[in-house]
């Protein structure tokens, strides 16, 4: 009998931070595929946000978070070992959310191969490209804009404003967390300039026609007094209140009716009709290195809601991803 380890919330923790028990790594038995099932092995996860997140009861919220004594779950990119399924084979690479688990057996609807060979790595398959791409297209970028993108080396950040370049933006500002994230905008990543929000009173210098707010609260705040009349924000998460646990917007609302700003909130999943022209475009900027795909790759599944803890407290740069 083949055994893995799957991730367990044990129970909710009272902090954003878990506390030892909160979580438990257990040894299951990983069964057989029945039919029209595939047995996946685990190769990377994906380390977000999410993990801390869906921790939480999130019911009010209408957004599903992990039941209790049960594995948790995250994207992730596996091998099939074992198809009892007529489509998918042995030794196919597939992308799916069955992550926080060596083994993930389930039903082959719940698989989507992918091209092994799309990118320089299959890390690449867990990177936020998309949720990237759709908020820069909702965005629509005009040529000459100036973009500032909030947790701008993080694994949204750091696509998002490389994005926004190749779509004709002239100058792209990034925020991050500290001087080692400030170099690494400016010299890995090419963005114009880069300043640390833990900066005291910080001042945006520019007028800004974009902003990509993966962040909100002080931050969102700035970028309202700093955008040029009928300037576009999108966002795609509010980070700061996910980690302080207490809403803190912007207290200039007016300022965005005064302005005319547009703003649109999005989730990745509401947008299905970008997905084509991802497929074909982002590869392809990959590929031809026009675009960076930054990363930390940390390793074994028991340091996994460590790094998540890590990646909260901007230890890492790019998008995190678990080798397992
Ligand atoms: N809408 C969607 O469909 C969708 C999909 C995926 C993710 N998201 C959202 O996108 C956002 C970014 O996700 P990601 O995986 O790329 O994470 P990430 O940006 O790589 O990591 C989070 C970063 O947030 C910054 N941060 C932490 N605490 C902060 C605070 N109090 N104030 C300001 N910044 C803080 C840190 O970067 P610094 O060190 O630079 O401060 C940290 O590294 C998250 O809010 C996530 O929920 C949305």
């Amino acid at each position: 009998m083949r055994l893995g380890r799957e991730m367990h919330l044990v129970a909710r923790p009272a902090r954003l931070i878990p506390e030892a028990g909160d979580v438990r790594l257990i040894e299951v038995p990983v069964p057989d595929p029945k039919p029209g099932e595939v047995l996946v092995r685990n190769l990377y996860m994906s380390i977000d946000p999410g993990a801390l997140m869906h921790m939480k009861d999130l019911s009010a919220l209408d957004i599903p978070h992990f039941a209790t004594d049960t594995a948790m779950w995250c994207d992730a990119v596996g091998e099939v070992i074992e198809s009892a399924d007529e489509d998918l084979k042995a030794g196919d690479i597939v992308w799916h959310r069955l992550g926080w688990r060596d083994y993930a057996v389930a039903s082959a609807t719940r698989f989507r191969r992918v091209d092994a060979g799309a990118y320089p790595s299959l890390t690449h398959h867990l990177c936020f490209g998309i949720v990237a791409y759709i908020g820069i297209e909702l965005a629509g970028i005009r040529p000459g804009d100036t973009v500032l993108v909030s947790s701008a080396v993080g694994g949204v950040g750091s696509i998002a404003g490389q994005i926004a370049r190749l779509r004709g933006a002239s100058k792209v500002i990034g925020s991050v967390g500290s001087a080692r994230k400030v170099a690494y905008a400016k010299e890995t990543l090419r963005y114009d300039a880069a300043f640390d929000h833990h900066d005291e009173d910080f001042r945006l210098q520019d007028d800004i026609d974009v902003y990509f707010d993966s962040v909100g609260g002080r931050q969102l705040e700035a970028a309202i007094d700093a955008m040029r009349p009928r300037g576009r924000i999108v966002v795609c998460g509010q980070t700061e209140q996910l980690h302080s646990g207490v809403p803190n917007g912007p207290r200039n609302m007016m300022t965005l009716v005064r302005k005319r700003l547009g703003l649109q909130a999005y989730y990745t999943f509401d947008h299905p009709d970008l997905v084509p022209k991802f497929e074909e475009e982002f590869p392809q900027w990959v590929r031809s290195g026009d675009l960076v795909v930054a990363e930390t790759v940390v390793h074994g599944l028991e340091n996994g809601v460590d790094a998540a803890v890590g990646q909260m407290r901007g230890e890492y740069v790019g998008k995190v991803v678990l080798r397992l």
